[in-house]
């Protein structure tokens, strides 16, 4: 199973993938290119460190969505790859029906929080603000709403008293880290 990462951030979710897939967790999935709309991501810095192939993509005109000229680059070098399934691993991005439609099935996201609860931007943040005891991540099928597509695993973590944002920000990633190596290996049959 042939697997693109795209990324925007510094790469803790795609570097677990990269992890999983080198000690033999990964199923068959093998991750084939890492794509980043940011030149300056950390994600970048995994493609030599795995040898992944990694590479910045001009996602221009938009500066929130990839739509336009900008998604005609992703659709055209992605199509090249020709994956099994494409990760969105922070990309930061809202996806069009043009690309979901290019690649209808196989795309999949990383969130943050128990979706529906806390879908949008700084979801840890907003979990820890609104007081919920219990939170945690989310890999669902990317449909055209916004965090809106099927569930397809999640993972929990509470909220002690004594966790500042930063500690919780610290468990959820790793609750990220565990999930979404996980269901990807489950995605490939393996
Ligand atoms: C992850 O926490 C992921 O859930 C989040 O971005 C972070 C990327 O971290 N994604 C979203 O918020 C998408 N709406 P990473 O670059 O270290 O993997």
């Amino acid at each position: 199973m042939r697997v693109v990462i795209l990324g925007s951030g510094r790469g803790s979710n795609a570097e677990a993938i990269l992890e999983a897939q080198r000690a033999g967790r990964l199923g068959r999935a093998q991750v084939g290119q890492i794509l980043s709309d940011r030149a300056d991501a950390g994600i970048l810095a995994l493609g030599p460190r795995f040898g992944v192939p990694a590479a910045f993509l001009d996602p221009a005109p938009f500066k929130t969505k990839l739509e336009g000229e900008g998604e005609a680059r992703y659709i055209a070098a992605i199509r090249a790859l020709a994956p099994d399934l494409i990760v969105l691993a922070g990309f930061m991005r809202v996806l069009k029906p043009g690309f979901l439609q290019a690649f209808a099935g196989k795309v999949i996201n990383l969130h943050p929080s128990l979706l529906p609860s806390f879908p949008g931007l700084d979801a840890i943040g907003q979990a820890f603000r609104r007081g919920v005891k219990i939170t945690g991540c989310t890999v669902h099928e990317v449909t055209p709403e916004v965090d809106g597509g099927p569930i397809l695993d999640q993972m929990a973590v509470r909220i002690e008293s004594d966790d500042t944002l930063e500690t919780l920000t610290a468990k959820v990633h790793a609750a990220e880290h565990a999930l979404l190596p996980a269901v990807i290996a489950r995605l490939s049959g393996g």
